[in-house]
This record gives structure tokens, sequence and C-alpha cells, in this order.
């Protein structure tokens, strides 16, 4: 089968090479691909950072998420059938290898694709969208009349999580460069903010959630945005202990998150998606073979929504 294989850590170093059909183990389906999404931890991870630790010995296919057709079912699956459309993350952070024709995923991990929701953009769900669900209601108990501050507001768990916070009835606060605040607002967005424009701090305070997108010294600036009793919730994991020494400081809640392979709140994800609440904007759609462009594309830090890689 056709896969993305990287067998040095390096962004140059990504090559299409043929490679063995993965076979089937207890509680698994194996999925032909249709397409699999690109996120950040993608590319930091095949240039030696990000998820490296977790992966084992190279070589490695990368990526985590995808959408495609069940095409065989170990003995013991009773949920999914040959022929279903599915979605997922999967095994993160160890290795899943979604850039490939066929991928073998552990049934608890997918989500049937609903009907309306075709499976292209679909590929590029379930990462940011389960990161977005987690960080909003798992990890900071979002509630309907709060108000929550969402930083790369435009990037893929930004977008998905402006949408998410306004289906749940939170007013939402988002940073963008200017040109994005349309879109943004279209979406759900109450406020938007350039954060190129002067000190965030100054524009917003006293709000119930942070969703920090960008971390490091951004991150820690935004804790002044927040409430007493509030809490940011911080996604680049490589500088999460910055953050939580910030908030100790400060007397202020900071949870980092990992985000976790979750078929049932996929589910009502997709669910949200084919209903046409949330949508999922995609940057560009490009062809396995264009994985390198994709990773540039991707680390150049401002990509609108998702990038959607087509097998
Ligand atoms: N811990 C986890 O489990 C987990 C899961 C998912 C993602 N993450 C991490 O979370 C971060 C965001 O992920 P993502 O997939 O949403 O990334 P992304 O799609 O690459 O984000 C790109 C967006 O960031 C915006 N941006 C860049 N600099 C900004 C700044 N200083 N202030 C506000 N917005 C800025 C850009 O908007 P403009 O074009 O308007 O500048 C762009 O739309 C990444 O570091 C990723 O690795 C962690």
């Amino acid at each position: 089968m056709k896969t993305i294989l990287l067998e040095r850590f390096g962004l140059d170093q990504l090559s299409v090479q043929q490679q063995p059909v993965p076979a089937l183990k207890s509680g698994e389906v194996r999925v032909r691909t249709a397409a699999c999404g690109v996120n950040p931890i993608d590319w930091k991870t095949c240039s030696g950072g990000g998820a490296a630790p977790f992966i084992g010995e190279l070589p490695f296919i990368p990526g985590w998420e995808l959408s495609g057709t069940v095409d065989a079912v170990a003995e013991d699956v009773t949920t999914l059938k040959v022929g279903d459309r599915v979605l997922g993350l999967l095994r993160f952070p160890e290795r899943a290898g979604c850039y490939a024709e066929y991928v073998a995923a552990p049934a608890s991990e997918l989500a049937r694709c609903p009907d309306a929701l075709e499976l292209i953009p679909a590929g590029g769900l379930a990462l940011a969208g389960l990161t977005a669900w987690q960080a909003l209601f798992d990890k900071g108990n979002l509630q309907p009349g709060q108000r929550v501050l969402i930083t790369a507001a435009a990037g893929g768990v930004g977008h998905l999580a402006v949408q998410l916070a306004k289906w749940q009835g939170a007013y939402v606060i988002a940073t963008a460069s200017a040109h994005n605040h349309d879109w943004l607002q279209q979406l759900g967005a109450d406020q938007c903010i350039d954060y190129n424009d002067g000190v965030l701090a100054d524009q917003v305070q006293d709000v119930d959630l942070i969703l920090d997108g960008i971390g490091g010294d951004s991150g820690e600036a935004s804790l002044a945005c927040l409430a007493s009793n509030g809490v940011l919730v911080t996604l680049p994991s490589v500088t999460k202990d910055q953050l939580i020494a910030a908030g100790d400081i400060q007397a202020k809640r900071v949870e980092p998150l990992r985000v976790t392979a979750n078929g049932k709140q996929l589910a009502e994800l997709a669910q949200l998606c084919a209903a046409g609440t949330v949508k999922l904007t995609i940057a560009a759609t490009l062809p396995l073979e264009d994985a390198g462009k994709a990773f540039a594309d991707s680390a150049s830090g401002h990509t609108r929504g998702k990038i959607i890689l087509t097998v």
C-alpha cells in the first residue's frame, strides 16, 4: 500500500513508499483511507519534537486522524462492519500511521460518518474537534452565559472551539489577525481581537475560561485576562510547565491538555457537523504525495481551519 514514510527525523525526509497492508488485532478494523488531516503535531513529531518520544523506532508513518471505509473487521468486533463510513483520532500520542492507504484502527476510537457529511472533509475533524471539545467541556466545564477567550481562533482547533462554545451558549472572544475577523464572526464569535493590536489584557478582562492555543509568553500574558476563579486550558505541551508555574504565582488555575481518542464524543461532533451547527473550514485539500508541502503550509502558523490530504 502507498504510505508517507519518515526514515530519519527532518521535514525534508518524507518519501512516498510502499509498505505492507497492516494486519488486524483483536478489537480493530481496517480502514481504507479517504482522507487524513494535517495537524501541527504531525510536522513537530517528524522534526523530532512533539510526540516523537511516544512513537518508538523509525521508520514512522505520520498522521493520527482519518476518514474512510471499513474494509476488514477483527472477529471480536461487533460495532462496525465492512462498508461502514467512519472517521477517527487514533492511538494518540502513540503511532497510528494514518498517512497511508490502509490503517488498522481500534473500533472504539472510530465514529460512523453521518450520511450528510462527506468523507473528504471529515478526515480533518477528529483531532482538532476533540481537542476543542475536551478543552471547553471536560477541562473547562464551560457553561451557558460564561465568557470564553479563544486564542489562535482561526486555526484548526480554534475555529471549531468558537463554534462549540457558541453552541453551548457562551460569550465568545476570539484572537486572530484582522483579515480573519469577519469569518470568525460568521462562525459565532461575539468579539474578535487582533493580537497584533496592543496588550490583550487591556481589551479583555474577567473571562471564565481561556483556551490557549499559543502557549509560551503569549499564553502567560493571557492569564491577566482570566477571572480569579477561572481556568486556562493550554494546548502546546512544550510550554505547559511555564504556564502552570505562572498560574501558581498568580493563584490562577492552569490545566494542560493532551487530547485523547473518544469515539462517543466524536460521534456527537460528527452529528453537529452533519446538522450544519459546526462547519469544518478546509484551508487546502492536497494529494497524499504532497505531505511535505502540507507540512510547510501548516508550519507557517497561519492556516485558516484545516489542511487535508486525500489518499
Ligand atoms: N495538547 C494537545 O493535545 C493538542 C491538540 C491539538 C493542538 N495542539 C496544539 O495547539 C496549537 C494550536 O493547534 P491548531 O491545530 O489549531 O494550530 P493551527 O491550525 O496551525 O493554528 C494556526 C492559527 O494560529 C493563528 N495564530 C498564529 N499566531 C497567533 C497569535 N500570536 N495569536 C493568535 N492567533 C495566532 C493563526 O491565525 P492568523 O492567521 O489570524 O494569525 C492561524 O489561523 C498548536 O501548538 C498545536 O500543536 C495541542
